[in-house]
């Protein structure tokens, strides 16, 4: 497990709470306009620093599994940008709709298992452990 809390972590935090946030937003709000485009582009560029810094975070030494989440958000992202760009709105909702349920929600919800850092973090502050 990762011991500590180092700057490439909390940049990866910080960008994935803030995707999750946004992403909520976007969701909710009406899709085509130029608030869409603009908010739906800035959600592509947190999820692309959650995505990139996770190679500076390898908490036993090596990728994991979780690693592998990070390359199909990323191939997903480039997809349904490429999808949107030419007008291919199914596929582009379809694809983003997955990238922010299977990748973002899931990997959120793993990090509070008690075996990972800010699942740790949290117990300790609550006392659990
Ligand atoms: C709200 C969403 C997220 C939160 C709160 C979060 C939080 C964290 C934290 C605190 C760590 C470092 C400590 C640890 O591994 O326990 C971490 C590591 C990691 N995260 Fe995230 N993350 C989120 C979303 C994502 C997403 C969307 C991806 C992939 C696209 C991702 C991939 C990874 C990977 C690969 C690691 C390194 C795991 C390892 O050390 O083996 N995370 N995350």
């Amino acid at each position: 497990m990762q011991q500590e809390f180092t700057p490439m972590i909390l940049i990866h935090l910080g960008a994935a709470l803030a995707a999750l946030v946004l992403g909520i937003a976007v969701f909710l709000r009406r899709k085509g306009n130029l608030a869409h485009r603009v908010l739906g582009r800035a959600w592509v560029g947190l999820m692309l620093v959650t995505a990139i810094t996770t190679y500076w975070i390898r908490g036993g030494g090596n990728f994991s599994w979780i690693h592998g989440l990070s390359v199909i958000s990323l191939v997903a992202l480039c997809f349904a940008v490429y999808f949107a760009m030419t007008g291919n709105i199914l596929r582009h909702q379809r694809i983003m709709k997955g990238v922010f349920f299977g990748g973002l929600v899931v990997a959120g919800a793993f990090t509070l298992l008690p075996a990972r850092l800010l699942g740790h973090a949290l117990r300790s502050s609550l006392g659990v452990i």
